[in-house]
C-alpha cells in the first residue's frame, strides 16, 4: 500500500512522513513538495507542485500511489500576505489531488482543514464542530470550502476522503509554514536561545493548541478508522489545550527562570481574534476515539527538552 504526501517538507509532513515510514515501511511512503529537499531527509523523494495535475496523475502512476495524505497549502498569515497563490494552491491544489484521487480509484485522502474556519459568529468557548462558518481570512474560506468539496467527494463520487480541523500545533523538527500560531513554536527558539521573545500576539490571547505528537497519532488514527462508522468526513474538530500567551510564557519560565516576554501585536492579531478560544472534539472523540495526551504541562516538558537537544546538536 504505497502512499503519497504532498507539502510533506512542512511542519506536519517532517513528522508526518516519519511517522507513516515506522508504520507502513521506508519504501511505502513518498514524499513530495515544491521543493527540493536541501538535504536527504526523506527517499523517496519527488518534487510535486499540486497545480501541476500532469504531475500528480504521473507520480500516482509510477509509485502505484493508492494514499494521499496532502499536506500541501499556504497557511493563515501567508494567506493573508498573497491571497490569490492561498486561493490557488488550497482550492485548486485539493480539487486537483481529489480529481487524481477519483481517476485512480485511490483507497483514501486525507486533506487537513484548520480552526481558521470558524470567525467571529461563531460561539469562541468550546466552539462546536457545527456551527455558523463564516471565516475573515483568504485562509478560512478555503479551508471552508476545502471542506465542503472534500465532502462532495464522499457523497458524489464515493471516494473516502477524511479531514481534521487541527489547531495550532506545536513542534520541533520543522519551523511553523507562516501560520498565526507560529508565536507558540518560536518562542521556545528564542527562551533558549536568548531568553527573551516579542511575541506578535497579545499577552491574553487565547487559542486552541495541540502538541505535534498527538496531532501525528490523531491524523493516523483517523485515517484507520472504520469508515462505516464515520458520519462526518473532513470536518472534524480535533482539540487537546487552550492557553494565553502570558500562561505558555508562565510555563517556559518554569525551565527559565529569567526569560523575559514583550508584546507587540501586528496584523496577525485580528486573525487570532477572529478564532476559537477553545474546541468541542466530542465528534471526533465519539466516533473514531480521539483523546488527547498532551496538556501545556507536559507540551512544554517535551518541547523543552527535544529542541534543547536539537539546537544542542546544530551548534
Ligand atoms: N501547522 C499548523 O498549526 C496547522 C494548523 C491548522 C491547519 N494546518 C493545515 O495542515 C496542513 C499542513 O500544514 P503545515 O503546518 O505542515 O504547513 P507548512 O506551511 O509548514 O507546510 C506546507 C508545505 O506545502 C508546500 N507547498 C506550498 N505550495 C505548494 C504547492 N503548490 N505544491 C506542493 N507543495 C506546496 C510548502 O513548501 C510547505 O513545505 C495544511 O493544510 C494546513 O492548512 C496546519
Amino acid at each position: 500500500m504505497k502512499i503519497l504526501v504532498t507539502g510533506a517538507l512542512g511542519q506536519i509532513g517532517s513528522d508526518l512522513t516519519l511517522e507513516l515510514k515506522k508504520i507502513y515501511g521506508q519504501n511505502n511512503v513518498i514524499a513530495s513538495d515544491i521543493l527540493p529537499q536541501e538535504k536527504s531527509q526523506f527517499e523517496p523523494y519527488e518534487v510535486l507542485n499540486v497545480l501541476d495535475k500532469d504531475n500528480i496523475s504521473s507520480i500516482i502512476k509510477k509509485h502505484d500511489i493508492k494514499i494521499i495524505y496532502h499536506l500541501a497549502a499556504i497557511l493563515s498569515a501567508n494567506g493573508e500576505k498573497n491571497s490569490n497563490l492561498c486561493f490557488n494552491v488550497n482550492i485548486n491544489g485539493l480539487h486537483n489531488i481529489l480529481e487524481a484521487c477519483r481517476n485512480f480509484q485511490l483507497k483514501q485522502v486525507i486533506c487537513p482543514s484548520s480552526i481558521a474556519v470558524f470567525g467571529p459568529q461563531s460561539p469562541a468557548v468550546n466552539t462546536p464542530q457545527q456551527t455558523i462558518l463564516l471565516p475573515e481570512t483568504m485562509y478560512g474560506l478555503t479551508k471552508v470550502a476545502g471542506e465542503l468539496l472534500c465532502d462532495y467527494y464522499v457523497k458524489k463520487h464515493k471516494i473516502d476522503v477524511r479531514g481534521l480541523r487541527y489547531p495550532g500545533l506545536i513542534s520541533h523538527k520543522a519551523l511553523p509554514g507562516g501560520g498565526t500560531t507560529d508565536y507558540a513554536v518560536e518562542i521556545f527558539y528564542e527562551a533558549i536561545q536568548n531568553k527573551k521573545y516579542n511575541c506578535f500576539l497579545a499577552s491574553d490571547t487565547i487559542l486552541p493548541m495541540m502538541y505535534i505528537d498527538d496531532a501525528i497519532r490523531g491524523t493516523i488514527e483517523l485515517s484507520q478508522a472504520d469508515f462505516k462508522k464515520l458520519t462526518d468526513y473532513a470536518n472534524f474538530n480535533f482539540a487537546a489545550m487552550s492557553f494565553s500567551c502570558q500562561e505558555l510564557a508562565d510555563e517556559i519560565t518554569k525551565y527559565i527562570p529569567d526569560f523575559k516576554i514583550t508584546y507587540s501585536p501586528d496584523y496577525r492579531q485580528e486573525i487570532a481574534n477572529s478564532w476559537p478560544k477553545s474546541i468541542d472534539d466530542s465528534q471526533a472523540q465519539s466516533q473514531w476515539n480521539w483523546k488527547a495526551e498532551y496538556d501545556i504541562a507536559k507540551m512544554c516538558q517535551a518541547m523543552m527538552s527535544n529542541l534543547t537537544t536539537k539546537l544542542s546538536n546544530s551548534q
